[in-house]
């Protein structure tokens, strides 16, 4: 894909398991990648590995619902980086849960991550990209949020939200030059997944549903999203703007 070489790119929750596979892809474009994440030594045991391939990669560990700090972090990356090209706001969260099993604090928690998380990074990214007039952000929601999916009534509506949000500022910020759009990944084998399914009476039979679900008949795997994050991050997807593409395997297909 063109035009990834040299940009300075800023993946959240770049420490997991789809957000590593981006940050490995995104270093091995000749991007500088910034890995952010809460759990700061996975993060830097990430960046290291991306040093030691002669990319630059750096980890900042900040919690996305922390607000002055996430603010901190962005101006963090840029004094070691430079300024910031591409966003992608990949951190997220979510527990197998009914919704009227649910508790407001359960609620709070879920809309702080995948919802707070994102508007707190992608506001100073943004100011910052909107100055310079240009830049990408990319958003990874979840065919939850295309389809619903029981059990993730909270986390599908913030999810349905980082659609909205990004075809929104799409439309603020199209003149500009700055692109937004969104990933949906379908049910993909992370330690996420195996958080997700905990909530879930008996595990193993979800998994065996989910995996039943995917027409091509397998789970996701971490490196099959990447490919659509780069696409949307390069010069190739200059003229796209406000779309969402899903990564499932065929689980959702949109007209
Ligand atoms: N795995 C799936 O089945 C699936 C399906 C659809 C969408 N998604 C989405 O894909 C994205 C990546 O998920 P994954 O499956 O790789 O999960 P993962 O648990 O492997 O990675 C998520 C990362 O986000 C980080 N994180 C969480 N909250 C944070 C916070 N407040 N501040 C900073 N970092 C934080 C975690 O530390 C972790 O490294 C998420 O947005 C998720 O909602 C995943």
């Amino acid at each position: 894909m063109r035009g990834l070489e040299g940009k300075v790119v800023v993946v959240t929750g770049g420490a997991g398991g789809i957000g590593s596979e981006t940050c490995r892809r995104f270093a091995e474009a000749g991007a500088a990648v910034a890995v952010l994440d809460r759990d700061e030594a996975a993060a830097r045991t990430l960046a290291e590995r991306i040093a030691g391939t002669g990319a630059s990669g750096v980890a900042v560990g900040v919690d996305l619902t922390d607000l002055p700090a996430t603010q901190a972090a962005v101006a963090e990356v840029e004094e070691a980086l430079g300024p910031i090209d591409v966003l992608i706001n990949n951190a997220g969260w979510d527990v197998f849960t009914p919704f009227l099993k649910s508790e407001p604090d359960f609620w709070a928690k879920i809309i702080d991550i995948n919802l707070r998380g994102v508007l707190n990074v992608t506001h100073p990214v943004l100011s910052r990209m909107a100055e310079r007039g240009s830049g990408r952000i990319v958003s990874i929601a979840s065919d939850a949020a295309r389809v619903g999916s029981s059990g993730e009534s909270v986390y599908a509506a913030c999810k349905a939200g980082l659609i909205a949000l990004s075809k929104t500022l799409a439309r603020e910020h199209a003149r500009q030059g700055i692109t937004f759009n969104v990933v949906c990944p379908g049910v993909t084998a992370t330690d996420m997944l195996e958080v997700f399914l905990e909530g879930a009476g008996d595990k193993e039979k979800l998994r065996t549903a989910f995996t039943r679900a995917v027409p091509m008949g397998r789970l996701g795997r971490p490196e099959d999203v990447p490919g659509a994050i780069l696409f949307f991050a390069s010069d190739d997807a200059a003229f796209i703007t406000g779309q969402v593409i899903s990564v499932s395997g065929g689980l959702t297909m949109h007209g």
